[in-house]
């Protein structure tokens, strides 16, 4: 018995592995079972779990694509709902299927279109200037803490309208919410060791009265004045904002930068092309994968590959695997900042692509823009460590020296 979901024989036909794939070591360096994971099958049982998991190309992209089939309601980690209560009250965007989704997918994609961000641009721009000439003067510094996350949490909680913002608090329940998809290994048990002091604090930070009436937030909050959502809900909304918001883009940030440390002719074309920028970021998403693994539950019996698949399934999906498929990319482990990776799954696919997509690349390209108007090259000034966790690949320190232009 697995705590969590329930266990289940493969059917005949699919392979078993012994693998852990939220072992410390996997996590930190994956390429090794992602290509593994691929080489097996399609499907492959994953017998320390009870699960299935696929990282080919097409059958994530199947599975994401298919939401009638494979559910999100059940949750989008390791456990099942059906069989335990989930660590906080489930997403109601994320963890909830048509209609329930098609309501709240309306009010977050509305308050995160094109239209409704396209007046922070400058304030992006401003923020990273700053925080970039600041990084020029030093001789080095911690690109993790001093970029990747000081760029994010300068300009999200503002777009957001917060009032209150605390940079611990809004990176760790990031990566709190990411860690808890996955088992109940050390990575989610210290992750829940911190919710007693972030959860209070992110639900007060999401009420009415401690946003701005100009924000994001506010945006939301008047989908309740219409009748959209209730004033619970809405407020379940903003909380998802700083769920899936910022460590994301803290990861997006980290990788890019070492992604362009470790491939300085990809730099260099960068510099001579400024309009490369965001298909730069693209790259970026394809090569790293910020979140590497979501999972969906089969609602019925069904097929995958020619496989039967039994009702109550969880199938990890490898978005990060699927996107090095040698099946789908050429040269998948080359980063080449002009690939244009057209498909790619770091968004996701489907009903719930990510609905923060726009954001990410606006916060994204303004990082990558800045950063060749000002800077020559980008040096590593010491060894670039990752982080575990059970759902996002990100850096744990990257120590980084700018030589001006
Ligand atoms: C959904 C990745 C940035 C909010 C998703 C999904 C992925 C993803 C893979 C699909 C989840 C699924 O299908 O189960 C990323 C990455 C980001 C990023 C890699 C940055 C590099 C953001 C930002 C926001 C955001 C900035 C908010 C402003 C959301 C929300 C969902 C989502 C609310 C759920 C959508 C739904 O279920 O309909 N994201 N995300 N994300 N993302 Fe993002």
């Amino acid at each position: 018995m697995i705590e969590g979901h329930m266990t289940f024989e493969p059917s005949s036909g699919i392979p078993v592995w012994d693998v852990d794939p939220y072992a410390e070591d996997v996590l930190l360096d994956p390429a090794a079972y992602f290509a593994e994971l691929r080489a097996r099958g399609p499907l492959v049982y994953i017998s320390k779990w009870s699960v299935l998991a696929t990282g080919r190309y097409e059958e994530t992209r199947e599975i994401f694509s298919d939401h009638t089939r494979f559910v999100s309601s059940r949750g989008v980690g390791l456990n099942d709902f059906k069989c335990g209560k989930p660590w906080r009250p489930p997403s109601i965007i994320l963890e909830v299927d048509p209609p329930d989704h098609t309501k709240t997918r309306k009010v977050m994609a509305r308050a995160l279109s094109p239209k409704a961000i396209a007046g922070l641009k400058d304030g992006f721009r401003q923020n990273a200037e700053m925080i970039i000439d600041g990084l020029i003067e030093r001789d080095s510094f911690e690109a993790v803490a001093d970029l990747a996350e000081a760029f994010p949490v300068a300009v999200f909680p503002k777009a957001v309208g917060m009032l209150d913002s605390d940079r611990r608090k809004l990176v760790d329940y990031g990566a709190m919410v990411f860690n808890a998809l996955g088992p109940d290994n050390k990575f989610r048990r210290n992750a829940m060791a911190m919710a007693p002091d972030i959860v209070p604090w992110i639900t007060a930070a999401c009420a009415r009265d401690r946003l701005t009436k100009n924000g994001l937030g506010a945006l939301i909050y008047s989908a309740a004045d219409d009748g959209e959502v209730t004033e619970d809900e809405a407020a379940m909304l903003v909380r998802s904002f700083l769920s899936a918001g910022v460590d994301t883009t803290v990861t997006g940030i980290g990788n890019a930068l070492w992604c362009l440390a470790s491939n300085l002719d990809e730099y260099e074309k960068l510099k001579a092309d400024h309009s490369l920028a965001r298909a730069c970021f693209e790259e970026v998403l394809r090569f790293t994968s910020p979140v590497h693994t979501f999972a969906r539950t089969a609602n019925q019996d069904t097929e995958v590959a020619g496989h039967f698949v039994g009702e109550g399934t969880k199938i990890l999906c490898v978005l990060a695997s699927a996107n090095l498929d040698p099946q789908k990319w050429g040269d998948p482990e080359v980063f080449r900042i002009d690939r244009k990776p057209v498909g790619h799954m770091a968004f996701g696919a489907g009903i719930h692509g990510c609905v923060g997509q726009n954001l990410a690349r606006l916060e994204l390209e303004t990082v990558l823009t800045v950063l060749v108007e000002k800077v020559a090259r980008v040096e590593f000034a010491g060894e670039a460590v990752w982080r575990p966790n059970n759902a996002i690949h990100a850096l744990d320190r990257m120590p980084l020296r700018f030589i001006a232009r």
